[in-house]
């Protein structure tokens, strides 16, 4: 059993950031990222910080712009039209998800697609379904296929189940992993899907984003299989000073012996999402 090492992978893909990050300001551009944060919900806000600090790292330019739950939606809007105009930031990402007020797909939509280094936008979107590569693929899961090339995996007439349909991991990881180059047979499962331990059971790949901790148990699991867990979840602990503790959509201790590789959580796919975040906004900003 081989697990996968998502910390070490990223800090690959880091480098080579970094490197056209150089480059590019040899050039004399420096790329930069507008994160965009509205509520005050307590792992949004890590996220945001950790992807601020690794734009630091990088020599990317960064703008953290943090808004209150209160947030109205046209003021949420023009903050997105004034960064479209913003010479200086080439990428913007506003964190998900939004307070309830706050009507997602309409910010999204307001996007410059060509700033949009999520790839949420139906610009990117429709390229993505297209493979034409001028689009920005979403990150997680363009982590999670690049994950699987760097560890080997042979998935050409694999077949995949991806467990969740959501537009930010389940739907663009599907279509990646269909894709020319990848070439895996995929079978989408999620809530109303019957039988779903018998149709992960035909996995060779499984890729569960669910956001349910321990969802998936080891007889959901083939023998063999390579299984990509994508959920980051909050568990209470009190043995943890910060309270709770971090666990997968995987119930890790009896999956991961069945395993020939899995992503732990964390340092699996989570790495993974920022270095393809950096590395969208370096192709944002035409490196
Ligand atoms: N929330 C969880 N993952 C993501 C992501 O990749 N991008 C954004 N904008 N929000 C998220």
């Amino acid at each position: 059993m081989t697990i996968l090492n998502g910390k070490e992978i990223a800090a690959e893909v880091l480098t080579e950031c970094r490197e056209k990050v150089g480059t590019l300001q040899s050039r004399g551009v420096t790329p930069g990222l507008a994160v965009v944060i509205v509520g005050d919900d307590p792992a949004s806000h890590v996220y945001v910080n950790s992807k601020v600090k690794t734009c630091g790292e990088l020599g990317i330019h960064s703008r953290k712009i943090e808004l209150p739950t209160e947030t109205t939606q046209e003021e949420v809007l023009q903050v997105v039209r004034d960064l479209n105009g913003d010479p200086a930031i080439h990428g913007i990402l506003v964190q998900s998800p939004p307070p309830p007020h706050i009507n997602e797909e309409e910010i999204i939509r307001l996007l410059d697609p060509r700033k949009d280094v999520d790839g949420f936008h139906p610009v990117n979107v429709g390229k993505l379904v297209m493979e034409d590569e001028s689009g920005f693929v979403p990150c997680t899961p363009q982590g999670c296929i690049h994950l699987l090339e760097k560890a080997g995996i042979e998935t050409s007439g694999a077949n995949a189940v991806v467990i969740g349909r959501s537009m930010i991991v389940g739907k663009p990881m599907a279509l990646l992993l269909m894709g020319k180059g990848v070439n895996a047979t995929v079978t989408v499962a999620h809530s109303r899907t019957r039988e779903l331990a018998a149709v992960c059971r035909q996995a060779d790949i499984l890729v569960a984003a669910i956001g349910k901790p321990g969802f998936v148990t080891a007889d959901f699991v083939k023998d063999g299989a390579v299984v990509i867990d994508v959920g980051i979840n909050r568990v209470e602990d009190s043995s943890k000073k910060r309270g709770f503790r971090l666990v997968g959509d995987v119930a890790y201790d009896e999956v991961a012996p069945k395993c020939h590789a899995i992503t732990p959580v964390p340092g699996g796919v989570g790495p993974m999402t920022i270095a393809f975040l950096m590395s969208n906004t370096v192709k944002a900003a035409g490196g």
